[in-house]
């Protein structure tokens, strides 16, 4: 491979025309843990905000290239792009930072020797939590602990039967309450996360479930469900984006058969009771608590 690309780097004009996705978060992409140590000509990579994800992908990336092989990396200054510099230092990387308004950006070339990626690689790994037995690794959502939000939805939720959807999986933690349903027959576990979708799979050993990596979005091969359940994201590349949880719930409707229902949980500001009220018949507001609401609406 001669380039790879990490997520979206907003400096980068130009990139390479035959670069090669990795990210974990584009549905098809490349999988970055699987690339040949010192295959890859160069780099350019958005990284992640959070630091042992962040550290992972570095230690990944720096594996993959050639000695002598150039890394472009950038992150916002608050989330992590302060950092960007040191922690290339750690790996035994000297760069060159460029600081844009919003940016700070390290430019290097892959020396020969590098020092510390096999631990960033192990920090930052899928692994199983030897108290729960959940499979999960940083950088999902409530990686390590069930989301307060989540946790009010799964006090909840009743009545689930028949064919369903989770939408925006994570690492399993709603599709583990609901396959413990056995009126359910089907749940299809959808996330735009690779490592989701893998950590799910491992968490939910069922013949019931299967897993698509996917973006909920784009989703057209689902239909006549008779539920869905989602903790829907509100956050797209960092920055609050409402709009996402509503195409969430756009979908769960087309999804849905007639009389079908949706269960989910949003942070109590989120405005979705119009997309709610336009997509479905009758939408229940089932509890607010703790700065959340459950919603429970039928199409
Ligand atoms: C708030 S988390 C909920 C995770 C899990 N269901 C839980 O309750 O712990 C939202 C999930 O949606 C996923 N996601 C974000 N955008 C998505 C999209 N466009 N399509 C599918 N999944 C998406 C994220 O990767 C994340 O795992």
């Amino acid at each position: 491979m001669n380039s790879l690309i990490f997520g979206r780097p907003p400096l980068v004009f130009d990139p390479p025309t035959d670069a090669v996705q990795v990210s974990p978060r584009v549905p098809g992409a490349a999988v970055l843990e699987d690339l040949v140590p010192e295959s890859v000509d160069q780099a350019v990579v958005l990284a992640p905000a959070g630091a042992i994800e962040r550290q992972y992908t570095l230690a990944l990336v720096l594996r993959a290239l050639k000695p002598g092989g150039r890394l472009d990396v950038m992150a916002p200054k608050t989330k992590g792009g302060a950092r960007l510099a040191k922690e290339l230092k750690g790996f035994g990387v000297d760069c060159e930072v460029v600081s844009k308004a919003h940016h700070k950006r390290c430019l290097a070339t892959r020396p020969q020797t590098l020092s510390g990626i096999e631990t960033g690689i192990a920090a930052g790994a899928l692994r199983q939590d030897p108290e729960s037995g959940i499979w999960t690794q940083p950088g999902l959502f409530a990686w390590d602990r069930v989301d307060p939000g989540t946790a009010l939805l799964i006090r909840h939720l009743e009545g689930l039967k028949g064919r369903g959807a989770d939408f925006g999986c994570g690492y399993g933690a709603l599709g583990r309450v609901v396959l413990a349903q056995e009126a359910v027959t089907e749940l299809t576990l959808i996330d735009l996360d690779r490592r989701a979708v893998e950590a799910a799979r491992r968490n939910l050993d069922d013949p019931r479930a299967r897993f698509l990596w996917a973006d909920v979005r784009t989703l057209t091969d689902l239909a006549d469900l008779d539920f869905v359940v989602a903790n829907p994201p509100f956050h797209d590349g960092g920055a609050e984006d409402r709009a996402l949880g509503q195409a969430f719930i756009d979908r769960a409707a087309k999804s849905l058969r007639t009389g079908g229902t949706l269960w989910m949980v949003a942070n109590r500001h989120l405005p979705y009771e119009t997309t709610l009220n336009a997509a479905f018949k009758t939408v229940r507001p089932v509890v607010e608590a703790e700065g959340y609401k459950i919603i429970e609406a039928k199409k």
